[in-house]
């Protein structure tokens, strides 16, 4: 295999494609125009195809141009076109563009005997060319209606470019900073993850999925990568079935719920068996118990991986395994081109997997409206006016301002008075205009970022002085989108150490590249990288009135900054517009409201820290050590779940269950009094936590169970009212069954995971 990632010419590439196109229109006839339903429609078609045919629908192949994933010797682009043309592909992924798009898809179409369209798919993880915040930072805006608009967004503009299918959302669970992918998904709580799971799938597919601006979504990575050992990328995952079931799984029940179209498979093994050869997670659960009807695409040669996981001994028996487990469709992998038919003529696999895998992938091509008119999504005129329309740039600006979670203000630092003071801005992040763009940005463009500096000097009240103090990394990212972080070169500090000196307040950009977090990014540190913990010390030295601002992908261990610095805001990677959000949080002109949706460790040796443990047999502290402790580290994270302050303060009050004793069915009243009693107008995530007490499966000592974003002026109060069901207060079985015991439970509302306001119920029977 060669390892890499680049872009090749797209002449080059058509060069290749006409030499022998001889541009046979094919009018579809094979498809029964009578036929009313999508059903009848797939039926027919499907009793038309050969076998060669059948498995081709299986097969997706990546473009020629970007590549996400290791390139198989098999994936030359005369091997692409050839079987393009034999009808033996049945999707693409990594082709943009509508010239592009039109290019292949004409192949499909016209060139093939029954001219079935190609469904093409894409990694439009947070935004096409305008770019919204990284997965992790919008989910920090707790606020499910900006995050569908930002999918919406996505959308509009992918499609635009001809694609109509989407990576994404990514709904892995992760308690540990360390995986890089974190910053793809929306965190460690299955009730949040898997509120943001429909609102993004909703943002991508719309009401009608036929529509030449919606696409399909694809709930990913099923499952439990997110459980990667040690943080690892691709590693294995060894987890129990309670977590499974009641951690994994539920974001992509809410997913299926929601409609969502397809489901990717991954890279790891569950408990012995890699997933993507998992009957359970992709039969018996998905298509059998949840009745998921979409289809399921491999992640990118993950059929070939089994035979790295020891668990296939060749390319036709992981073929085997896959096709029956459920996967339908091969990413990249070029294992079911090669043995699915043979698997079928040999009479080892029955026909009717292949014909079951086929009716899904055809009924979402139906759906997607590309039967009626493949090029759908490739109008050049709607391509020019929707990809980066300014108003796309006010919608990500809205909700990166959104996803900023100020998590220390101690001395009233923030917000920045707008005249009469001296602002030094320091640090390797703060004119960055490639970082916060954030990784799995394909179809955008390098170094488009408004930067903190530029979002700054938009207020012109103050006098900014600007100075790196360091350089992150060394070299270039182009291409390789790989790091090298600069741990030598310290020339730089001395200038912004005076700069620094003779400010009133030092505004510090420090944090991660974008490219340190993303899929093969995992660390074994979460410090501040590179030299910047030295910088940061040597400016507090001379002047210790600093807002820190940090821009990363994870949460991070900045222990000493909670200790020392007075002002914390966590921008992560915020997108296109990341500079003028953060640069009006900083000035006020929008009061902060995120709050964390990933905990935040004091060490890597926390590591994974949530906030829904359980409480151990011994968790309360002793004189003796023989209680459920580190001797060199709190137990309790430097951030908790759900942190995060505003300018303004909220007073929680009143909290009142309306009764005491429930039946199982009924529906339990909570209400609660919120009162603005700051300074600002502000927004306040208001948190309800349960706690089953006693259950035949231990219970978490506590669950997120409903949450509302509220607005108040100050001075302002009002009444927050949550309802429980049955929906909230059981849990899933060893065996993946839902059931709910009767017991007491206690209730916390607040503005965060460890808010102290509590009462408690029982539920009779
Ligand atoms: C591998 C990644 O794991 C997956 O998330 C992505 O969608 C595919 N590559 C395609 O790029």
């Amino acid at each position: 295999m060669r390892h890499y990632l680049k872009k090749t010419t797209i002449s080059t590439i058509s060069v290749l494609f006409f030499i022998g196109c001889t541009h046979k229109k094919n009018d579809n006839s094979m498809i029964d125009i009578k036929s009313e339903t999508i059903k009848e429609k797939v039926d027919s078609l499907l009793s038309k195809m050969t076998l060669e045919e059948k498995v081709g629908q299986m097969n997706q192949y990546n473009g020629f141009w970007d590549v996400t994933g290791p390139v198989p010797e098999e994936g030359t682009a005369k091997n692409k076109f050839e079987h393009l043309k034999k009808g033996w592909v049945g999707s693409m992924l990594n082709v943009r563009g509508t010239k592009n798009v039109k290019e292949v898809q004409r192949i499909a179409v016209e060139e093939t005997r029954l001219g079935i369209p190609l469904i093409i798919g894409f990694d439009v993880i947070h935004g096409y060319k305008t770019l919204s915040p990284i997965p992790l930072a919008e989910a920090a805006s707790w606020d499910l209606e900006a995050i569908e608009k930002s999918a919406r967004i996505a959308a509009i503009e992918a499609s635009a470019s001809g694609i109509n299918w989407t990576f994404a959302p990514m709904v892995d669970i992760s308690r540990d900073a360390r995986w890089g992918r974190v910053m793809e998904g929306a965190g460690e709580d299955p009730y949040l993850g898997s509120k943001i799971a429909k609102a993004r799938v909703k943002g991508f597919q719309g009401d009608d999925l036929s529509k030449n601006n919606t696409i399909a979504a694809c709930a990913k990575h099923f499952a439990a990568y997110g459980f990667s050992e040690a943080g690892k990328e691709y590693n294995t995952v060894d987890i129990g079935t309670s977590t499974l079931h009641n951690v994994v799984l539920p974001p992509f029940k809410a997913a299926v719920d929601g409609n969502v179209r397809t489901i990717m498979n991954s890279f790891n093994e569950l408990n012995g068996v890699p997933v993507t050869a998992s009957k359970y997670l992709q039969r018996d659960i998905l298509k059998e118990k949840w009745n998921f009807n979409g289809f399921v695409i491999s992640d990118w040669a993950s059929i070939n991986e089994i035979i790295s996981w020891g668990h296939a001994e060749d390319k036709r028996e992981a073929a085997k395994l896959a096709a029956t487990a459920g996967s339908d469709m091969d990413m990249e992998g070029y294992v079911y081109v090669k043995e699915l038919a043979k698997l079928v003529n040999d009479g080892i696999i029955k026909e009717e997997i292949l014909n079951d895998a086929v009716s899904r992938i055809l009924t979402v091509k139906f759906e997607l409206g590309l039967f009626d008119d493949p090029y759908r999504y490739c109008d050049e005129e709607n391509e020019k006016q929707n990809i980066g329309n300014t108003s796309h740039h006010d919608a990500v600006l809205d909700v990166a301002k959104k996803s900023i979670v100020l998590l220390k203000n101690d001395k009233n630092l923030l917000p920045l008075k707008k005249e009469g003071q001296t602002i030094a801005l320091i640090g390797p992040l703060a004119d960055e205009k490639n970082s916060p763009l954030g990784s799995w940005r394909l179809g955008s463009d390098d170094n488009t970022a408004i930067s903190i500096l530029e979002g700054m000097q938009q207020y012109k009240g103050n006098t900014l002085i600007f100075e790196k103090g360091l350089d992150l990394i060394e070299g270039s990212t182009a291409f390789t989108q790989q790091v090298h972080i600069n741990n030598t070169d310290t020339s730089k500090i001395k200038k912004a150490v005076a700069t620094a000196k003779n400010a009133d307040v030092v505004v510090m950009v420090l944090g991660e590249h974008g490219f340190q977090s993303g899929e093969g990014r995992s660390r074994t540190e979460l410090d501040l990288p590179g030299l910047q913990q030295e910088l940061l010390e040597q400016v507090y030295k001379v002047n210790p009135n600093i807002v820190l601002v940090l821009n990363n992908g994870r949460p991070l261990t900045i222990e000493w900054a909670d200790d020392n610095i007075p002002s914390i805001v966590e921008a992560w990677q915020l997108g296109s517009q990341s500079g003028n959000a953060i640069a009006s949080v900083l000035y006020g002109d929008y009061n902060p409201s995120g709050k964390l949706p990933m905990t935040f460790p004091r060490n890597v040796g926390q590591v994974p820290i949530y906030y829904n443990y359980k409480n151990t047999g011994r968790p309360n502290k002793e004189e003796h050590v023989f209680w459920s402790h580190y001797i060199d580290s709190e137990n309790t994270p430097l951030y908790p779940f759900g942190h995060g302050l505003s300018y303004t303060t909220f007073e929680y009050s009143n909290l009142k269950i309306h009764g005491n004793k429930f039946k199982k069915d009924d529906t339990i009243k909570i209400t609660v009094d919120l009162k603005n009693t700051g300074n600002y107008n502000g927004k306040e995530v208001v948190q309800l936590y349960i706690r089953d007490l006693v259950g035949s499966i231990t219970r978490p000592v506590r669950e997120l169970k409903g949450f509302e974003l509220v607005e108040l002026k100050k001075g302002e109060s009002t009444t927050i009212t949550f309802e429980l069901t049955k929906k909230e207060l059981g849990f899933f079985d060893n065996q993946g069954n839902y059931m709910i015991e009767s017991g007491k439970f206690n209730v916390f509302v607040g503005g965060s995971s460890i808010t102290k306001l509590e009462d408690q119920f029982e539920l009779i029977e």
